[in-house]
């Protein structure tokens, strides 16, 4: 029934900032995906018996990662597995229904907001059973498996019935195929005046919410036009499909411009809202604003008690480093603790299981909370929704009294994408080798204050986490960040975070990348941008 294979290690299956992604042909080769399970398996202990969640966004090679898992999961002796149908589990989702159904733990297979299809990304991460990202005691442990592996362990079993809901037998283990949506909509209810929004939508609030053909729309449909009365229309692009239609699944102001510009036009709806290929990150537009992932964070925790589910107040807030310190101004007037973490979810879980911090936001387009362990879309699309409802007021309105109340942190990120590793390697080299000499000097009229090497040390289970980002502090509270993503799948990507407070409401209008023009220039001096990659021109803005 089960056959063990024997296999060679790949040398490749490190573990980003979000679990394993490579494009889709380095992930068929001969037991590419075995190998890396099994990994993972192998780094884990007592799971004999239990229950396995698997699920993914849909992307191409969803179905057929799905099946493998199953089969390995059965020949690893998990007891159970509760997969979505289809395959599908949004990534939030897919972290309720760890917690809910307390499996041991998940593989979510998603490559996030990069692009699908067959020649494009695909990944595998695991989360353990509080429903969070694997954190990096187990992250690094998998990798070191993977270079060391010679064999796995499968089920010579036909594959199971993917689309047909209820339980099936796959060997010995209880296969249990779920409805992707119920839990998950289930869980808002709970967290949200469901009343108050359908009353605001009914009073003739609009509202548009594009799922960029990812894994949202059946998240979208039942929750925005089924349970909350939202009409038909108000889910777009809800249809999910392989290749995202061809499109980067990220909702960001290039990607998902078309929902930009609607929400900027006069007869647009009131409120605008997209979410990436796994249903993790959130853009909110308003009738004329763009609101940033990092003000977003602090409105939503500033406004947080209106909603049911956070009545009796925030814990703490969390965000990661390079998000602007909008937040902190909050927290500090609520009088709650403020959490600075690394980039990458993964940082949040432990702040979340301690109890430490409530709410959690990346400048990255992630908010989320305590309820999951993920970052999640759209929760933050109902968290405003429900906002919304009871301060009846637009978004613009709330953004201009927030900023008015503590100031505003203009805030915008650089990529410089697709560039030589090694220029990237030694642009960061280079600017770290010089950080502690530039304390007390200038750049284009700009005095530095602090130059550091951002470490992280963990208050919970006291890990340390290193070199997770250059920051330069100005005078007046500016600051620029330089970090390599973790996420791309090819070549090295530059980001640039650019943030400048602004306490004046009389210059709290301006537009951004004129209010950042200048911190820009110093960072391009600082880094020698152009010197290192050839660029003199981000290809992303957001
Ligand atoms: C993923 C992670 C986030 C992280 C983001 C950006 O979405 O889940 O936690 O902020 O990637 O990562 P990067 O390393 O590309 O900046
Ligand atoms: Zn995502």
């Amino acid at each position: 029934m089960f056959k063990t294979v024997v296999t060679k290690p790949f040398d490749d299956q490190k573990p980003g900032t979000s679990g394993l992604r490579k494009k889709v042909p380095e992930f068929q080769q001969e037991n590419y995906v075995e190998n890396f399970i099994q990994s993972v398996f192998d780094s884990l202990e007592g799971f004999k018996g239990k229950t396995l969640v698997i699920g993914g966004d849909g992307r191409y090679y969803n179905r057929e990662v799905v099946q493998i898992a199953a089969k390995m999961a059965a020949a690893n002796g998990f007891g159970r597995v509760l997969v979505g149908k289809g395959g599908i589990l949004s990534t939030p989702a897919a972290s309720n229904v760890i917690r809910k159904h307390k499996a041991f733990g998940g593989l979510i297979l998603s490559a996030s907001h990069n692009p699908g299809g067959p020649t494009e990304d695909f990944g595998i991460k695991y989360n353990i059973g509080n429903g969070g990202p694997a954190p990096e005691k187990i992250t690094e442990a998998i990798f070191a498996r993977s270079k060391t592996i010679t064999q796995y362990m499968i089920a010579d079993a036909p594959d199971f019935d993917i689309d047909a809901i209820g339980s099936q037998k796959l060997g010995a283990m209880d296969v249990e195929v779920i409805d992707p949506v119920t839990d998950y909509a289930e869980l808002m209810e709970t967290l949200f005046d469901f009343d108050a929004i359908r009353a605001l939508i009914k009073s003739g609030f609009t509202l548009r919410f594009d799922s960029m053909h990812a894994v949202t729309g059946p998240y979208g449909k039942e929750i925005l036009e089924r349970r909350l009365g939202a009409p038909e229309g108000t889910c777009i692009n809800f249809v999910p499909l392989e290749d995202f239609g061809g499109h980067h699944p990220d909702p960001n102001l290039v990607y998902a411009k078309d929902l930009y510009d609607l929400l900027m036009s006069s007869d647009g709806p009131d409120f605008g809202a997209a979410s990436d290929g796994d249903g993790d990150r959130n853009l909110i537009i308003g009738k004329g604003i763009f609101i940033t992932p990092s003000d977003s964070l602090a409105m939503l925790a500033a406004n947080a008690h209106l909603a049911p589910g956070y009545k009796s107040g925030l814990a703490g807030i969390a965000r990661s480093m390079p998000t602007s310190g909008a937040a902190d101004r909050v927290a500090e007037k609520l009088n709650i603790g403020m959490y600075e973490t690394p980039t990458g979810w993964k940082f949040f879980g432990n702040l979340l299981d301690a109890g430490m911090a409530t709410i959690c936001g990346e400048e990255s387009s992630g908010t989320g909370s305590n309820h999951v362990r993920e970052k999640d879309g759209l929760w933050a699309v109902l968290l405003w929704l429900n906002i919304l409802a009871v301060r009846k007021l637009s978004v613009m309105q709330i953004a201009h009294e927030h900023w008015a109340t503590y100031g505003r942190n203009y805030y915008s990120r650089h990529d410089y994408e697709g560039v030589d590793t090694s220029g990237a390697n030694k642009l960061m080299d280079d600017l770290r080798a010089r950080l502690p000499a530039l304390p007390g000097t200038s750049v284009q009229g700009l005095k530095i204050t602090h130059a550091d090497d951002f470490a992280y040390h963990d208050p919970v289970d006291k890990s340390v986490s290193e070199h997770q980002g250059i920051r330069i502090l100005f005078e007046g509270g500016s600051r620029v960040v330089f970090r390599l993503s973790g996420t791309g799948t090819s070549g090295a990507t530059i980001r640039l975070y650019i943030e400048r407070y602004e306490p004046d409401p009389k210059r709290h209008d301006l537009e951004t990348q004129a209010a950042l023009a200048d911190l820009v220039r110093a960072a391009h001096e600082l880094a020698d941008i152009k010197g290192h990659t050839g660029r003199d021109k981000p290809s992303v803005i957001t």
